[in-house]
Order: C-alpha cells, then structure tokens, then sequence
C-alpha cells in the first residue's frame, strides 16, 4: 500500500470519487497509484515532461500491477482528452497557469483543477480569474516546516474585478478562520517585516518595491486580526 506524504494525501483526498483523472507532472507516480489502489479511480492519466520521472511512474504501476487503469504518458502538460479532475501540483504557479492556458479547452470542460504551486500562489489566482476560472476551495498544509497551498477552481466564464493585492490572500481560508493559514499569515508578516527592515537603497525601483510591500504588511495584518477575531 502506498503511503503518501500529507500534502499529497490532501491532494488525492480532494479527487471526486469515481472520477477520470490526469496528474500533470506525476514524477514518482504515487497519487495515480493511491487513486487506483484507494478505489478513488478506475481511470487515469499520469503524465511528465521528463523522461526519467515518467519512467519512476511507469515502474511503480508496473510493480503494482496497475496498467490498465493508469496510462504513463510522456508529454508537456494535460493531453488532449477530456478528464473530470486535473491535478498539476508541486509546480510554480506561473508554470501551472500556462499549463492551464495552453490547454484551455480541456481544462474548461474538466469539473475541477486540483492545483499545488510551490511559489507565486498569487499569480496562479490572477491568471484563473483572467481566464474565467472561479476558486471554488482552498486548503492550506504544513509539513517539512513550510506551508503548501491547495487551489480548487473550475470554469465559470465569470471574471471577478479585483486588485492585484487581493491575489495574495484566500478568501475562503479566510472565511473559514483557518488555523493553518493564520500561522502561515504569521509567518509572511515575519518575514516582509524583515525584508523591510534590511532595504538600504533609495532608488525609485526600491522605493516602489518598498511600498508594495507595505501594503502588503498592512493588508496581511488587517487579514490576522480579522481570522484571530
Ligand atoms: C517537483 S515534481 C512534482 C511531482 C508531484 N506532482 C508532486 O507534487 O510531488 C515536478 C514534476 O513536474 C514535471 N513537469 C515540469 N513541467 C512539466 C510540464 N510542462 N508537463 C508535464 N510535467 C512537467 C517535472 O518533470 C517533475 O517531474
């Protein structure tokens, strides 16, 4: 039985029961495998870009016995086939949103994008609502001492007016008081007040550096107080 880390745990948790799935950028192939072993799916797609990471997907669904239900594919991002659940995780977000763009049409027909980014969480938000996708659920994970972002969205059409800050924040975490994603604001406020704290130069491009990053501070301290409250 394959034993998986909590982040991909929560990942795999989040698949529709019965659903056809395709994890982009699989690498070692463990959330196809805990999908089809956990009875989660009976139907899918593990793709990676890289050959050798495909080839560690490829061997453990052989050493399970899970070929028919699990096809290895070598390719850059989703393939061309209509899938009821995306997962594209352990990615930056800029990777992931250009990952969506490039297949548009799959991913607006597909019910839900399970998405993990390493970084620019914030840009991976600008670019779902830029291309008409709505975040219907956030999660928020702690392990190895840092904090992973889990983003649900499916397409909607709707674009929501927002400002670039917004990005930065989930509203549903937010809404949800969530435990985890206070200690995470914590940190982020910890952290921005250091870099703060260390800005020397005075050019225009550090001044301007410097007050978004206020803004930020300001806005990560008004989201404490209001989850805290
Ligand atoms: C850090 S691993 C993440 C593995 C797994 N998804 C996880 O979350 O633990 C990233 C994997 O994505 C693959 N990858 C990067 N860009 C890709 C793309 N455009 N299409 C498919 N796979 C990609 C890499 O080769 C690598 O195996």
């Amino acid at each position: 039985m394959i034993k998986l880390s909590n982040r991909l745990k929560k990942i795999a948790e989040l698949v529709d029961f019965g659903a056809s799935v395709i994890d982009v950028g699989t690498d070692h192939g463990y959330v196809p495998n805990f999908l089809f072993e956990n009875k989660i799916s009976r139907d899918i797609i593990a793709t990676d870009i890289s050959k050798n990471s495909l080839e560690k997907s490829i061997e453990l669904t052989r050493e399970l016995g899970n070929e028919k239900y699990i096809r290895n594919i070598l390719a850059n991002g989703i393939v061309k086939e209509n899938r009821d659940n995306i997962i594209i995780a352990g990615l930056g977000g800029i990777q992931i949103a250009e990952i969506i763009l490039n297949s548009i049409e799959i991913s607006k027909v597909s019910k839900k994008l399970i998405l993990q980014p390493m970084q620019k969480a914030n840009i991976l938000r600008r670019e779902l609502n830029n291309m008409g996708f709505e975040i219907i659920d956030e999660e928020i994970i702690f392990e190895d001492d840092r904090y992973f972002e889990i983003i649900l969205a499916r397409y909607s059409g709707k674009k929501e007016s927002l400002e670039e800050i917004d990005f930065y924040f989930s509203k549903v975490l937010i809404e949800k008081k969530d435990k985890v994603y206070l200690d995470f604001l914590r940190e982020r406020k910890n952290d921005i007040e250091k870099i703060l704290n260390s800005f020397v130069s005075d050019n225009s491009r550090s001044k301007n550096r410097r007050e978004e990053l206020f803004n930020l501070l300001k806005k990560t301290e008004e989201v404490i107080d209001e989850i805290s409250s």
